[in-house]
This record gives structure tokens, sequence and C-alpha cells, in this order.
């Protein structure tokens, strides 16, 4: 089988891969990051966002072929250096961005590809953009306030309104 090399959350990574073998397959079958979860596998939900070359993107959307030389980080790679939660992990936990969560992943990496580009954005930006990320458990308010809050704004009271 052909070999794919590309760099994940800083370490080189090599492996077999069929021509048809998703990034979300190579990274949690080969690499054991299971961090990254499937929970449609036909780029609905975005349980499998990761970064690559510093973009979101769906896992489950692209081959791992496609990710030759890439730059790849995944939720395993987004704690600081020295282990403590990143920002933006810290505002899901202070806020209770998440119930069951298995969205958390995707959400945290969209999230932070979103603060990347846009580093205050509005309630209603922080909306729109997790569209592509499902959540079936907390009703996004609390997802919301967290992004919000990793960005510094406010989100006390009733700066964030209800679903
Ligand atoms: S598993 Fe990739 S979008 Fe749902
Ligand atoms: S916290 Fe359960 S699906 Fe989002």
């Amino acid at each position: 089988m052909p070999k794919v090399s590309m760099v994940v959350n800083g370490e080189a990574a090599t492996g077999e891969v069929e021509g048809r073998t998703l990034l979300v397959d190579f990274l949690r079958g080969s690499l054991r990051l299971t961090g990254t979860h499937v929970g449609c596998d036909t780029s609905q939900c975005g349980a499998c966002v990761v970064h690559v070359n510093g973009e979101a993107v769906k896992a489950c959307s692209i081959f791992a072929a496609e990710c030759e030389g890439a730059e790849v980080k995944t939720i395993e790679g987004m704690a600081n250096a020295d282990g403590s939660l990143s920002t933006i992990q810290q505002a899901f936990q202070d806020h209770h961005g998440l119930q069951c969560g298995f969205c958390t992943p995707g959400m945290v990496m969209s999230a932070a590809a979103l603060l990347k580009d846009n580093p205050k954005p509005t309630e209603a930006e922080v909306r729109h953009y997790l569209e592509g990320n499902l959540c079936r458990c907390t009703g996004y308010h609390n997802i919301v306030k967290a992004v919000l809050a990793a960005s510094g704004q406010e989100v006390g009271g009733a700066a964030v309104a209800a679903e």
C-alpha cells in the first residue's frame, strides 16, 4: 500500500493507506488519535473537524493521501505545552459547553479556527460559523457562550440570547 507522511500535532507521522482511506480513519485507526470523532461519515455533523494547514476541515471529507506533507492538528494537540487546557478548552469547561462530549472535539477545533480568523466574533457570527457542527445535547447556548468567552467577550446575564 502507498505511504503517506504528515506532521500531526507537531510530530512526524507516517503510515500505509489505501487511496480511499479517509483522514479521520488514518488519525483514529493508524495513529490512535481517537479524540477526533465520527458521527456521520458524510460531512454533516462536524464531530471529525481537525485543522489541516491551519484550516478547519471535516476529516471524513478528505482522503489521508491528500494530506501528504500537511500539518494536521487534532484535539489531542490543543492543550498548552504544560498540559493545561487551552483558552478555548477552558472556556468550554467553565461555561458548560458540553454534556456528553461527543461533539466537543469538533466544536473546539471549529471554534479555534473561527477565533484565529475572527478574534472577536459576534454571537451571530459564532452561530453561523458553527452551523456545520451538530450537538444533540446542549442546545448550543453554552457552546456559543464558551466561544464568546474564549474571545475575551462578556457573556454574563442576557448577553447571549437563548435558543
Ligand atoms: S463524521 Fe465527519 S462530519 Fe460527521
Ligand atoms: S455535548 Fe453531546 S452531542 Fe454535543
